[in-house]
């Protein structure tokens, strides 16, 4: 199976997020990786549903909205109705995985949980039945461009076993850092999706980046 990619926009020019969109979609990205931060969880704050909602007429690539809030099950509806395909809370900011998990199952999008670099996977042990998408965090969340924790892969190698020993559908989505050096060993240690920001809207051959990696297998 081949990897997708998922370019996240917060390292594209914000002031034509519509033209960055329509440029990684024509360069074969999978699917569009939304940071959402709202100040709290994380220092900074980026966009909310309005952008969004606006963004959604420009693609009809899966939109990932990846939740870097406090109290995220206070926000689901709001992004689904602004018409995100799939929505991951960050296990640290709810105190109640399952319930916002089914929440957001109700609401009628695909349902990730996010694990900060120093979380432990064990907290997806009672929530595995409800996921559709696992996203280790290779970096602190927070901003675009920092590098890559190598110490995550063991972590990653970890879930991708679990969802393996399961037989599970869950796809195992890697963000932060990833880059054309590190993406095989990600690859490698199991994970099926790769986000990219930097990579991608500020390197070099950024954009042939997103076919290097999803082409790659076939
Ligand atoms: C970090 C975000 C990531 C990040 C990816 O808080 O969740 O999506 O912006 O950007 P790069 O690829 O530059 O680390
Ligand atoms: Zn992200």
């Amino acid at each position: 199976m081949a990897v997708k990619v998922a370019p996240s926009l917060l390292s594209a020019d914000f002031s034509r997020l519509a033209d960055e969109i329509k440029r990684v979609e024509e360069n074969g990205a999978d699917w569009i990786h939304l940071d959402i931060m709202d100040g709290n969880f994380v220092p900074a704050i980026t966009i909310g549903p309005v952008v969004v909602k606006a963004l959604r007429r420009h693609t009809k690539l899966l939109m990932d909205a990846h939740l870097m809030v406090g109290e995220p099950e206070e926000h689901i509806g709001s992004f689904t109705e602004a018409g995100v395909n799939l929505v991951t809370v960050q296990a640290e900011a709810t105190a109640h995985l399952d319930r916002t998990l089914r929440k957001i199952r109700e609401s009628g999008a695909k349902a990730g949980v996010a694990l900060n670099p120093a979380t432990p996977p064990a907290v997806l042990e009672y929530v595995w039945p409800l996921l559709d998408l696992v996203l280790v965090m290779s970096v602190n969340p927070g901003a675009g461009g920092q590098e890559f924790i190598p110490a995550i892969l063991p972590k990653i190698r970890t879930v991708a076993e679990q969802i393996r020993s399961r037989k599970l559908a869950t796809e195992l989505q890697v963000d932060g850092g990833v880059n054309r050096e590190n993406a095989p060993a990600i690859i490698e240690a199991g994970a099926t999706v790769l986000v990219a920001g930097s990579a991608i809207f500020k390197a070099e051959n950024g954009m042939a980046l997103i076919r290097e990696i999803n082409g790659a297998g076939g």
